[in-house]
């Protein structure tokens, strides 16, 4: 059973190093095979938009990157632990930027599932709001579930292993993951949160002024107060509309990208005609 770490912080010997190595030597306590990636020593090249991998399975544009090669670690290990700083009040852009050479994976999707986890190093508490987000979109397009996250409040470079309770954390979460790879049982074991499907906090409010959606899922649900709490009640219904229950996403590709090829092929001569000025206009 393997483990596969990957890393989304630039920082060599950096918190999220350490601490993603910590959680290795968890795993590798429950018997685990383990590798570490980080992201930065590879060239990840922006999507080109090309759409073609929507129509032909494993065909991408970019041809001279090493993406397939991140994609053949995951598609490898039996569980992954997802480990970036947060920047920015959310993860780092090496990690949008691998979300977002992930259309090619739609073919595979609701066909896999493993276990991830997800560990983040921060400095300012409250700094932190939209942390869980870019890590749910990936691990969910990925076919993983989310077993955990912890997010871990620490500054200066390296300064993490000064933190023995950070560390005991990170060590608890990777021998989990190991664990719920080895008996295949990905039961939810973090802070519950709002969402029942991501369990993060964030809310958006809608129009109507009535509904709550997670902007991850886009679960919708009804906010009240509850001996003076906050409390979101969902229908049995919003999780028909969950955007990454494996067959939602499935008939999403299926019925509402893959067909969308008719229209554009029929629209070919129109098109060129039409894009003719915007051509033309402010061209150097
Ligand atoms: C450009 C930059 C932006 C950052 N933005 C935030 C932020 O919005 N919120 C926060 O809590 N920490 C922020 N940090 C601090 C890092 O998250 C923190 O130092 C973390 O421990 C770095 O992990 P690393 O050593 O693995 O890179 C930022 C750091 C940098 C370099």
């Amino acid at each position: 059973m393997k483990i596969l770490a990957l890393n989304g912080s630039f920082r060599k010997n950096g918190n999220t190093e350490i601490l993603l190595k910590q959680a290795l030597m968890g795993a590798q306590s429950e018997g685990a095979s383990v590798e570490i990636i980080r992201l930065t020593d590879y060239k990840i090249e922006p999507c080109r938009g090309c759409g073609l991998c929507l129509f032909r399975e494993n065909v991408c544009q970019v041809q001279d990157d090493d993406v397939p090669f991140i994609f053949s670690k995951i598609d490898e290990c039996d569980g992954m632990i997802l480990g970036a700083p947060c920047y920015f009040l959310e993860l780092t852009a090496v990690v949008k930027q691998l979300i977002d050479r992930c259309w090619i994976l739609g073919h595979k999707t609701g066909k896999v599932r493993k276990p991830a986890t997800v560990i983040v190093p921060y400095a300012t508490r409250g700094w932190t709001p939209y942390v869980s987000l870019q890590s749910n979109i990936l691990l969910n397009i990925m076919g993983m579930t989310k077993i955990n996250e912890i997010t871990i409040c620490t500054q200066g470079i390296s300064e993490v292993v000064l933190d023995q309770e950070a560390m005991d954390s990170a060590h608890e979460i990777g021998r989990e993951i190991a664990a719920a790879a080895k008996n295949k049982d990905f039961t939810y074991k973090g802070d519950p949160g709002v969402c029942p499907s991501c369990h993060d906090w964030l809310f958006r409010i809608l129009k109507d002024r009535e509904t709550v959606e997670c902007p991850t899922c886009g679960v919708r649900g009804k906010l009240s107060l509850r001996d003076g709490k906050i409390s979101v009640t969902f229908e049995e219904k919003a999780w028909a509309d969950s955007r990454f229950r494996p067959d939602v996403g499935y008939n999403h590709f299926t019925y509402h990208i893959a067909p969308s090829k008719d229209y554009f092929l029929r629209t070919k001569e129109e098109r060129k005609l039409k894009i003719q000025k915007f051509k033309e206009y402010l061209n150097r």
